[in-house]
């Protein structure tokens, strides 16, 4: 790190944040905001709608992870497509300044970037649940021995309640053929060898590992490639729900090989509430006709589609799992937040998420608030944005007090704060903020273990 005075006369400032090491992080206002003035990254904070605190300023949004910022330049692609209908009606499905038929196909190039795939093995469509549903359809096949699906436990309800439904729907009992993979006793979070431990031993039996790229409660970021590659030689098939991985962690999909991946586009992708979610197909299934699936429309090939006829013709790729025409406005704000991430960098984005959840944590490490632990791996293999913190008393009050002072983290039950600084929304300063003012927090709201610790 080279010390180098700046505008503010701080010394220790580092000339960008990609030469931050923790033995460089200071506990300090003016050395957050410092960091942030030499941050090349930083220019991208200004693309996004901050919503504004009770006081009219900026609040310190920590909630990416949950509901990604709106972009500017959303409204006006929006008011683009009600004009477009406004003035051509259904001739604008060909004749729109985008034009909606091939509408979702303007989104491939950047989500096949995002994830690691190649074009035709990516589509933006339905919902994240939705998404998952349909590729049990078509990847969760029991026969003979081969019944089991591996979960975590503690995994998303949805996945849970989709994963149970799907094996009672062959005639088999959830209770038996859901298994699910725990945290060692006093642990929180996974640890890698027990997964694979639990693949090896479920041998011939497994039928479907569906595991998350990041956990939604811990913010643990799992070694995709190695799973994927353990679940494989043992015969079984394997997707991943990567709601909280998309944006935000590294992946590379094609070359991990899992047969399927789904996420939503609300989160990290700032696609806006309800927006349509994006699926991942692995290019050998790419022509793999005789894969079940859910039929709709939009997968016959669109040389034919449009004859209305029984015959069916499936498109190639990923293309091939869709089931109706694209929804245009939800489509719309993706649009708009994906090439400014092509913009930034994806590799840039993601050392700056580290740099921003590194400093998060460390400043929590010198302030040592009671009762407070952080049950995010603290490894950069195991970490993305997400910090998860465990407040043994008064989880929920602390969460309720950072809100009234324009501080947006989340809680989860029963004890979890979770807070996501995003690479281009979040500075170190809203980092240093956000730490300052939870700590104050946790001292108001846990007096008596404070008292007796
Ligand atoms: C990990 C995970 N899986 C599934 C879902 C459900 O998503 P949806 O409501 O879009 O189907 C969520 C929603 O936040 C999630 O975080």
């Amino acid at each position: 790190m080279t010390t180098t005075a700046t505008p503010l006369g701080i010394s220790h400032a580092p000339t960008s944040w990609m030469e931050l090491s923790a033995c460089d992080f200071v506990d300090s206002r003016d050395w957050a905001r410092a960091v942030d003035t030499r941050d090349p990254l930083s220019q991208f904070r200004d693309r996004f709608a901050i919503p504004p605190a009770a006081d009219g300023s900026q609040c310190v949004y920590m909630t990416g992870n949950s509901l990604g910022l709106k972009p500017h330049g959303v409204r006006e692609l929006i008011q683009e497509k009600l004009e477009d209908w406004a003035t051509l009606g259904v001739e604008g499905h060909l004749k729109a300044r985008k034009p909606w038929l091939d509408y979702h196909m303007r989104l491939q190039p950047m989500l096949a970037e995002m994830t690691g795939a190649h074009l035709d093995e990516v589509v933006a469509m339905n919902t994240l649940t939705v998404n998952l549903h349909l590729m049990m359809v078509s990847f969760y096949r029991p026969e003979g021995r081969r019944t089991k699906i591996l979960i975590e436990q503690g995994a998303f309800p949805s996945d849970t309640y989709a994963v149970r439904s799907h094996i009672a729907s062959r005639g088999l009992d959830p209770a038996e053929h859901m298994v699910t993979v725990a945290p060692r006793a006093g642990e929180r979070t996974l640890r890698h060898e027990e997964i694979i431990a639990k693949i090896d031993a479920l041998g011939d039996t497994l039928a479907l590992v569906l595991l998350p790229g990041v956990h939604y409660a811990t913010g643990q970021v799992f070694d995709i490639a190695a799973i994927t590659a353990r679940a494989r030689a043992v015969g079984s098939r394997v997707g991943w729900d990567l709601a909280h991985s998309i944006g935000n962690a590294e992946l590379r999909l094609h070359e991990w090989g899992p047969d399927f991946a789904c996420w939503c586009s609300y989160k990290y992708l700032c696609g806006g509430p309800g927006a349509v979610a994006g699926c991942f197909i692995h290019r050998r299934h790419a022509d793999a006709h005789e894969v079940p699936r859910y039929l709709g429309w939009w997968a016959n090939s669109p040389v034919n589609r449009f004859e209305m006829r029984d015959h069916f013709s499936p498109t190639h790729g990923a293309d091939g799992w869709q089931i109706s025409n694209p929804p245009i406005l939800s489509m719309a704000p993706l649009l708009v937040s994906l090439p400014i991430f092509m913009e930034a960098g994806l590799g840039r984005m993601r050392q700056r998420s580290l740099a921003l959840s590194g400093y998060l944590m460390w400043l929590i490490a010198q302030r040592r608030p009671v009762g407070v632990s952080i049950v995010t791996p603290s490894n950069t293999h195991e970490r993305a944005s997400q910090v998860s913190i465990l407040v043994q008393r008064g989880a929920r009050s602390v969460h309720h007090a950072l809100l009234g002072k324009g501080i947006v983290c989340d809680f989860r039950e029963p004890d979890i704060l979770r807070a996501a600084p995003t690479a281009l929304a979040s500075s170190f300063e809203d980092v240093w903020r956000m730490v300052d003012a939870f700590c104050n927090e946790v001292s108001t709201h846990s007096p008596l273990i404070g008292a007796t610790a």
